[in-house]
């Protein structure tokens, strides 16, 4: 199995952080920035994971704003795509990390095949664009409230992640 490529946008800092923790989890992983990320980047990787925290009331990241039309011109079939959602659940509960939803939403008939599906349980809000059949897309984080379970659950993903991709 080739490479594995984290693509994030962060405007704070926090996907950012989250990004380098599981690569580091992951062990072998390049993180990239989609601030300043192309589709040939994307075309190297066979498994990708994207990043992006959600701001403006359900609204993409902004560099993520740039980048998601950059997502047409890869070719994802054969391709392993999960993601990495950061949001607030206590301020905007409506929208609780929408962003992952709104990029799934540009790649989910594109032949990708997904992987890294989340439980829901452990979270409190109310609405979410970051679900499909029940789970959450990817990985969940709530750094603004629930900072303390953070690592946890980054680490409790991880081995999910590698158990499926049989890494
Ligand atoms: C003005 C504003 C709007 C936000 N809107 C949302 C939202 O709709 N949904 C959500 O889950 N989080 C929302 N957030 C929370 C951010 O996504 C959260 O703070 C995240 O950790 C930021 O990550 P970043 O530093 O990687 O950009 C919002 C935060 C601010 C300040």
């Amino acid at each position: 199995m080739g490479k594995i490529g984290i693509f994030y946008g962060s405007t704070e800092g926090n996907t950012e952080d989250v990004a380098d923790k599981v690569k580091e989890a992951l062990g072998d992983a390049d993180v990239h920035n989609v601030d300043s990320a192309s589709a040939d980047d994307l075309a190297e990787y066979d498994t990708i994971i994207f990043g992006a925290s959600t701001w403006e009331i359900g609204e993409l990241q902004e560099d993520w704003e740039s980048f998601i039309d950059v997502l047409d011109d890869v070719d994802f079939s054969g391709k392993k795509v999960s993601y990495i959602g950061v949001g607030d659940a206590d301020g905007y509960p409506d929208t609780f990390v929408d962003a992952i939803g709104i990029i799934h939403e540009k790649i989910a008939d594109s032949g990708a095949e997904f992987f890294g599906a989340w439980p829901t349980e452990d979270y409190e809000f109310d609405e979410s664009k970051g679900i499909v059949d029940g789970k959450f897309l990817g990985l969940v984080i709530d750094e603004d409230n629930e900072s303390d379970k953070t690592d946890d659950r980054i680490a409790a993903w991880v081995a999910q992640i590698k158990g499926e991709l049989g890494l």
